[in-house]
């Protein structure tokens, strides 16, 4: 089952490509990607997608498609279009640093490089964190962090790996110390965003932006946040991290419906009709398979972990995925993008394709995706 479906996914992105050439998907609300231009925050998962079918057919099409694809994330960076928020791990994780991790591309490198310095540009000293959105000193959103971004701050751990300088890893560390303790909530949930006085770090109050309610937990926060803990524990060796990403994973999994892909959010109604997030369960299931690898047989919770990959991959692949419909665009139906403001509430999602077929690598074979580079793996 799991070798067709990843079958399917290579053949839809190569048909993407030769449909699309090199322009990049965007969200929508018709089953059908809107193809433009390189200046969402998303496009990057596209490219991880070719460097995925890369290394699992060794086709050079893929290759030299995921090589090209850098000229345009590279005029980008120059130009800094779209580019004043926290997204730059989303967008040249998958891209700049898979092009060095799997083609030794020192042009991918050198990019990958270059973008964390623009992320070190949403660093605020005087309150700790990485600023999600926006100028600094915006009124609403200068103090305002996000769970997101726990999936961007592998750029930096990585970057200070490459070059040796501390600022990055120091900015990564606070970010995610600062995340654990105030969007991470009690009963193993998390906010989506926290507000902090950008002044004096003083922390305010949690807040939600695509969630259901302030106080809700909504879904695709709660899978980054599996995620990106482990991810942080990976580059760190800090337990606490790794005990962070677990929790996360337990409500995840606690708050499922049957069918084992989640809804939108875990706060709302379920009744006929409430969009999924099958983009969230995605994710998720690639956070439970990064927090596996650091498990040890024998430890309890890696066979609960390991059944819910199991369950919710196979729900993804039987009933989501677009297996047996060969003119779609898209791999994984029903996610969601921002259900409350109308924004693709029920629709392919680039980044749940990505994860999607990431997962499913995952599963088989040792590709791991773009997070981090495999040395690290063979060191240990
Ligand atoms: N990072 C934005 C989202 O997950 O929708």
């Amino acid at each position: 089952m799991w070798q067709q479906a990843i079958e399917d996914a290579v053949r839809k992105t190569r048909q993407n490509i030769e449909q699309f050439g090199l322009r990049f998907p965007h969200i929508t609300t018709e089953n059908r990607y809107d193809w433009g231009e390189n200046n969402d925050w998303i496009e990057g998962f596209y490219t991880g997608m070719i460097w995925l079918c890369y290394e699992y057919t060794g086709d050079a099409f893929f290759k030299e498609t995921g090589l090209k694809h850098l000229d345009s994330y590279r005029e980008r960076l120059s130009a800094k279009r779209e580019l004043d928020h926290h997204d730059i791990g989303f967008l040249y994780l998958p891209s700049a640093l898979a092009a060095w991790i799997v083609s030794g591309s020192d042009k991918g490198r050198q990019l990958a490089l270059d973008a964390a310095d623009h992320l070190m540009m949403r660093w605020r000293p005087d309150g700790g964190f990485l600023q999600a959105w926006g100028p600094a000193g915006h009124p609403e959103n200068g103090g305002r962090i996000i769970i997101d971004c726990m999936m961007n701050i592998p750029l930096l751990y990585w970057a200070y790996e490459q070059s040796g300088n501390e600022a990055y890893r120091e900015a990564a560390i606070c970010h995610a110390d600062k995340s654990r303790r105030y969007l991470m909530r009690g009963d193993d949930s998390t906010y989506h965003t926290f507000y902090f006085d950008p002044e004096s770090g003083k922390p305010i109050r949690g807040g939600t932006h695509q969630g259901f309610h302030d106080g809700s937990t909504w879904t695709r926060g709660q899978a980054w946040a599996i995620y990106g803990f482990a991810l942080s524990y990976r580059y760190t060796g800090n337990k606490p991290y790794l005990e962070t990403a677990k929790r996360a994973a337990r409500f995840f999994i606690a708050h499922l419906p049957e069918d084992e892909v989640a809804y939108w959010d875990f706060d709302v109604p379920a009744q006929p009709g409430t969009p999924r997030d099958s983009s969230a369960s995605a994710i998720a299931t690639c956070g439970l398979l990064e927090i596996i690898s650091h498990l040890r047989e024998g430890d309890d919770e890696k066979q609960t972990f390991k059944n819910a990959v199991e369950g919710t991959m196979s729900s993804l692949v039987k009933h989501y995925a677009t297996i047996g419909k060969p003119d779609e665009e898209g791999l994984l139906q029903h996610g969601s993008y921002y259900v409350r403001g109308g924004l693709g509430p029920d629709d392919y999602m680039i980044w749940g394709d990505y994860y999607y077929l990431e997962a499913l690598l995952r599963m088989t074979s040792n590709i791991p995706g773009y997070w981090y580079e495999r040395v690290r793996e063979q060191a240990r």
